[in-house]
C-alpha cells in the first residue's frame, strides 16, 4: 500500500492506495470520533462493495443511505435524501459520513458532510478512477444546478481517501476512459515526464494491468495533493487542475448532464485549449497533435459535440467559476508540462478557436 500525505496542517490526510483495502477498519479506525457512522453509496455500487466497506465499520452503529446512479442526480434535492437519513436516525456531530462511489456519491456526500450540523467528518472511498485520482482529494464538495455545473458547494476536506485499486476491475470501460483525462490532466499541467511515460504505458492503463493503474493513481494523487498544499481554496495555482473544464463544463451542461462523461468532456475541453494555447504562439503543432494522439489513444472523445453552436458554448462558459467581470479566465498551456491561468486573449481568437471545433464536429451524439 501507498501512503500519500495531503499536507494542510490539522487538515492534513492520508490518502491511502492498493489492494484489498475495503474492510480495512484500522484505516478508518483514527478518523473516527464519535460512535454513528452513515455509508453513503450508490445503487451500482452498494451492490457491488457496501457489505465489504461496511465490515471497517462493525464497531459504530453504522447505517446507509443508498441513492440513484447518475450525474443528473447531483442535485440538492439528491441531498436532502442524505439529510433525512441524518436526522431521521439522529445523526450528532460527532458523526462520519462515508462516501462510497465515484465523483458522484464523493461530491455529494462530502457536501452533506459539510453542512450537516455546520460540518460533520467524512471519509472519501473512491471507486472509479476519476474519483480516485481526482475528485476525492482536495476537499472540493458540491452539486449541479441547472444553469450551471457545481454551481454550489462546499470546500470540505476528508479526514482521509482510501482508494482500493481492485474496485476497478468492475468499472465499464467508458468510466476508465474518463478517469484517464483526469490522469492525463497531471501530465499536461505540470508533469512531462508523466505525460511521457503515459504515451509509453496507455496500452497498459487499458488493459487494466495493477502496477501501472498503481503507478497512475498515485502519481496523480501526488500531484494533486501538491497542488492543494500550496493553495487550498483556488486563490492561484489550483485552478490549473481545472484544464479543459471550463469548455468541458460548457459541455456536459449543454447536452444535458450524463450524456457526456466529465472526463469525456474534460478530454474534448484539454484539446480545445491545447489549440488555443497554439494560436496564442505557445504550444507547436506538433505538442498538439501529441496530446491528440494520447487522449484518442485512451479512448476519448477529440471533437466537439456536433449538436451545440459557439453561442451556447460561451454563454455556458461564462457562468464558469473563474470568469470575472465578463471575463472568461481560461487554463491554457505553455508547453506540456505548463499551465497558466490567462485572461489575456483576444475574444476573437476563443471564438473562431470554438467555431472551428464545432464545425468539425462529430464527438459523441
Ligand atoms: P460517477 O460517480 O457518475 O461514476 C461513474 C459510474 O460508474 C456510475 O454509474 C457509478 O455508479 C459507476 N461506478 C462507480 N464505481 C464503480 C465500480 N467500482 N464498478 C462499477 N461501476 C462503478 O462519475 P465519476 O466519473 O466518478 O465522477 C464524476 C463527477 O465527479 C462529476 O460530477 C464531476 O463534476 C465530479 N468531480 C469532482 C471533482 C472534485 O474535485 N470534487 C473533481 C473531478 C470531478
Ligand atoms: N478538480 C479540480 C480541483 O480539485 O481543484
Amino acid at each position: 500500500m501507498e501512503i500519500i500525505r495531503l499536507d494542510l496542517g490539522e487538515r492534513g490526510y492520508p490518502i491511502y492506495i492498493g489492494g484489498d483495502l475495503l474492510g480495512r477498519a484500522d484505516l478508518v479506525a483514527p478518523c473516527i470520533r464519535g460512535e454513528q457512522v452513515l455509508v453513503v453509496s450508490n445503487e451500482t455500487v452498494a451492490p457491488l462493495y457496501l457489505e465489504q466497506t461496511a465490515a471497517a465499520f462493525s464497531d459504530y452503529r453504522c447505517a446507509s443511505v443508498i441513492l440513484p446512479d447518475g450525474e443528473q442526480y447531483k442535485t440538492l434535492q439528491t441531498l436532502e435524501t442524505i439529510f433525512d437519513q441524518l436526522l431521521e436516525q439522529r445523526f450528532d456531530r460527532r458523526s462520519t459520513i462515508v462516501a462510497l462511489g465515484g465523483g458522484v456519491v464523493g461530491d455529494l456526500a462530502g457536501f452533506a458532510a459539510a453542512c450537516y450540523q455546520r460540518g460533520v467528518d467524512y471519509i472519501q472511498i473512491p471507486t472509479t478512477l476519476l474519483a480516485q485520482v481526482d475528485s476525492s482529494v482536495g476537499g472540493k464538495t458540491g452539486v449541479n444546478h441547472r444553469l450551471g455545473k457545481n454551481m454550489i458547494g462546499a470546500f470540505h476536506q476528508p479526514r482521509c481517501v482510501i482508494a482500493d485499486t481492485g474496485v476497478l476491475e468492475t468499472l465499464e470501460d467508458r468510466q476508465l476512459s474518463a478517469g484517464l483525462a483526469e490522469v492525463i490532466k497531471y501530465g499536461l499541467i505540470r508533469d512531462v515526464e508523466f505525460f511521457c511515460w503515459l504515451e509509453q504505458n496507455m496500452d497498459r492503463l487499458l488493459a487494466r494491468d495493477p502496477e501501472a493503474l498503481a503507478y497512475a493513481i498515485g502519481r496523480s494523487c501526488r500531484n494533486k495533493a501538491e497542488v492543494v498544499a500550496a493553495d487550498e481554496r483556488e486563490g492561484g495555482v489550483r485552478a490549473t487542475l481545472n484544464l479543459g473544464h471550463t469548455f468541458g463544463h460548457a459541455i456536459e451542461t449543454g447536452v444535458g448532464y450524463g450524456r457526456w462523461l466529465h472526463g469525456e468532456a474534460v478530454a474534448t475541453g484539454m484539446l480545445i485549449a491545447a489549440d488555443l494555447s497554439r494560436r496564442l504562439g505557445w504550444l507547436t503543432p506538433e505538442e498538439v497533435a501529441r496530446i491528440d494522439n494520447l487522449i484518442d489513444k485512451a479512448c476519448l472523445p477529440t471533437r466537439a459535440p456536433a449538436d451545440m453552436d459557439c453561442d451556447q458554448f460561451l454563454e455556458l462558459m461564462a457562468v464558469d467559476k473563474k470568469a470575472h467581470g465578463g471575463r472568461i479566465n481560461l487554463v491554457l498551456l505553455e508547453r506540456i508540462g505548463a499551465a497558466v491561468v490567462c485572461g489575456d486573449y483576444h475574444p476573437q481568437l476563443l471564438k473562431q478557436t470554438l467555431e472551428d471545433h464545432l464545425a468539425v464536429g462529430g464527438g459523441i451524439l
